[in-house]
């Protein structure tokens, strides 16, 4: 049970003898004390108080007095304030607390959701989680980065909340884009490959997708031998096909590069190419069901006024889909490929009209995830002007991005980790790896994902304040300390009276598995961002008012010892929701 529920229960035994209440779950409010005031947590007392017929004061001290002496030993003192009830928990209360959680494996994950909606029959619920969900003809730039940092931390805190989650991603891979990209080549490229210009596939594809814009600006008439290049693939020509293919595996490569380097992965991947036949007969289907009608030219159009939005064409009048074609399509295909309980699709703000659209479609033409689809809406994110220069002057290149962010990295902590002892130049990239992208990830992370935001590279790599290299440096410290202390102090029985530092470090530690759990029910990596700040600045405070290898009563070291080994244990873990890598060194 935890601290909140044995508390609640003993208050409820409180009011019940004393004022002969009994109080619901709503009345018992409690929180954690407010640093003013002594004590660890807070019984508000003002939902008694009308029917205590007493002042606010004295049903704290009532109640406070009540709980000390039938509170099992739990309470071992209370002030009330104005009618809030703060108590002080005993020491041995919280040094049992740090041992159960030394001695959980898996600390802060959960077994099961926490959902009360109905789901499959399937033991554990099914979150699929799109993500990334590229376009072929062009590398991947920042907002990718932005989207898929925060789809791949979205899966892993689903997945640590009980889900069993499934990563996926849907590849734009035909369509008039990829042919702008693959005539230019065709025209411009003199048999150019990704190992004859020494360029990653998906930058040299990417090339030629903006030359192509080039040259059309001097020849209008290119855009024609595009779409009838189109008109081909459509028509299944063996030559478009073979070079479609040609290209589009150039520019896999490079993504799955961009990908493993970024350290997200995917489950299944959908390709457009696949889906979108799908869609068309599905769309078929529900013209016949009349979900759906036909106009005068021929195109097919859903009718959503009756759900405050306006008519959606599905079909055009030649019969060539459109991009909410293929996503009915590709939810077909997931849905029979998986007992999808929840479908979560993270994708940029300006899409948002086209989900509230899909789900709409999607519920009418009978998929049981379309109604409470989530689209997971993200702001965009750019970089101080000048701060890097972008490959077509307008987007930051995604390895671009990161090639800079372990740079700099190496140049900041070239100080620091080259005086570590031994270090070999393979473990100092290795380092500067970890807090480069330590750094990039968490500065996106801990921002609230519906605003736009601003990407400072400086700012971010930053070893003081609420930065990833900070808290990556907090746990490469408790690690130093960790290796220097001798195993037998490690082994050694633990005080069980606590200074308050290392009670409130110990509670901030308990307070871990609530944050996963908000963290899921708000789809949100930031609580779990500003919860190991705290963690960190706690650990800090903690380590610089208290010695641990020097403290010279054994007991008291073993357990500074015992919290500091926890303290690295749930910041890594937190670190692993995000996808930060967390350095052994530093
Ligand atoms: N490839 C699309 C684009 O670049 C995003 C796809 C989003 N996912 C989806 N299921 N529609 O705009």
């Amino acid at each position: 049970m935890t601290l909140e529920a044995k508390i609640a229960k003993l208050a409820k035994a409180a009011v019940q003898v004393l004022y002969a209440i009994e109080a619901t779950d709503e009345q018992i409010q409690l929180q954690k004390t407010r640093p003013e005031f002594e004590g660890n947590i807070t019984l508000v007392v003002f939902p008694f108080v009308k029917m205590a017929r007493k002042a606010p004061q004295l049903v704290g001290d009532e109640i406070g007095n009540w709980l000390l002496a039938n509170g099992e030993g739990l309470i071992a003192k209370f002030n009330a304030v104005q009618g809030f009830l703060n108590l002080s928990i005993n020491d041995a209360f919280w040094v049992e607390q740090l041992k159960a959680i030394d001695a959980d494996d898996n600390y802060g994950r959960f077994e099961y959701p926490n959902v009360k909606c109905q789901m499959s029959n399937e033991a554990q619920p099914l979150m699929m989680v799109e993500y990334s969900s590229p376009n072929t003809n062009k590398p991947l730039h920042l907002g990718h980065v932005r989207n898929n940092l925060l789809g791949y931390s979205i899966a892993q805190i689903q997945e640590a909340n009980g889900w069993k989650v499934v990563k996926t991603n849907i590849v734009n891979d035909r369509g008039i884009h990829i042919c702008k990209s693959m005539l230019a080549w065709l025209k411009y490229g003199n048999g150019e490959t990704p190992e004859s210009s020494g360029k990653k596939g998906d930058h040299l594809v990417g090339d030629y997708y903006v030359r192509f814009d080039q040259e059309n600006k001097k020849d209008p008439s290119l855009i024609e031998e595009a779409q009838e290049m189109l008109r081909k693939w459509e028509a299944n020509d063996p030559e478009v096909r073979a070079l479609w293919a040609k290209m589009n595996n150039w520019v896999y490569a490079g993504f799955d590069e961009t990908y493993k380097r970024l350290g997200v992965s995917f489950d299944k991947i959908y390709y457009e190419s696949n889906t979108y036949l799908e869609g068309k007969s599905e769309v078929e289907k529900g013209l016949a069901s009349g979900q759906f009608y036909r106009r005068e030219d021929g195109s097919v159009w859903a009718d959503l006024t009756k759900d405050g939005l306006d008519e959606k064409l599905l079909l055009r009048s030649d019969g060539t889909s459109v991009y909410m074609t293929q996503d009915i399509g590709t939810a077909k295909l997931r849905f029979q490929d998986y007992p999808i309980d929840k479908m979560v699709y993270v994708v940029g703000n300006e899409q948002e009209y086209h989900f509230k659209v899909l789900s709409i479609l999607l519920d009418r033409l009978g998929f049981p995830f379309g109604k409470e689809l989530v689209h997971f809406s993200y702001g965009m994110v750019e970089l101080p002007n000048g701060k890097m220069k972008s490959r077509e002057g307008t987007v930051v290149d995604a390895d671009d991005l990161m090639d800079k962010m372990i740079d700099d990295a190496k140049e900041i902590s070239k100080d620091k980790v080259n005086t570590l002892q031994g270090i070999t130049e393979d473990e100092a990239n290795e380092i500067a790896r970890k807090v480069g992208l330590g750094a990039l990830k968490y500065f996106i992370l801990k921002v609230d994902p519906r605003k736009n935001m601003l990407f400072n590279p400086a700012e971010s790599i930053d070893f003081n304040g609420n930065t990833g290299p900070f808290i990556q440096y907090t746990y490469a410290r408790i690690q130093s300390v960790l290796r220097k202390a001798d195993e037998s102090s490690c082994r050694h029985d633990v005080t069980t009276s606590l200074d308050p530092k290392e009670l409130s470090l110990i509670q901030r530690l308990c307070e871990y598995p609530s944050i996963v759990r908000t963290a899921g029910d708000d789809f949100s990596p930031a609580v779990i961002c500003n919860y190991a700040y705290a963690l960190a600045c706690d650990f800090n405070s903690f380590y610089h008012d208290l010695s641990i290898l020097n403290e010279p009563d054994e007991a008291k070291r073993a357990l500074r010892l015992l919290l500091a080994k926890n303290v690295a244990k749930v910041l890594k873990s937190a670190f692993a929701l995000l996808g930060i890598e967390m350095p052994e060194r530093m």
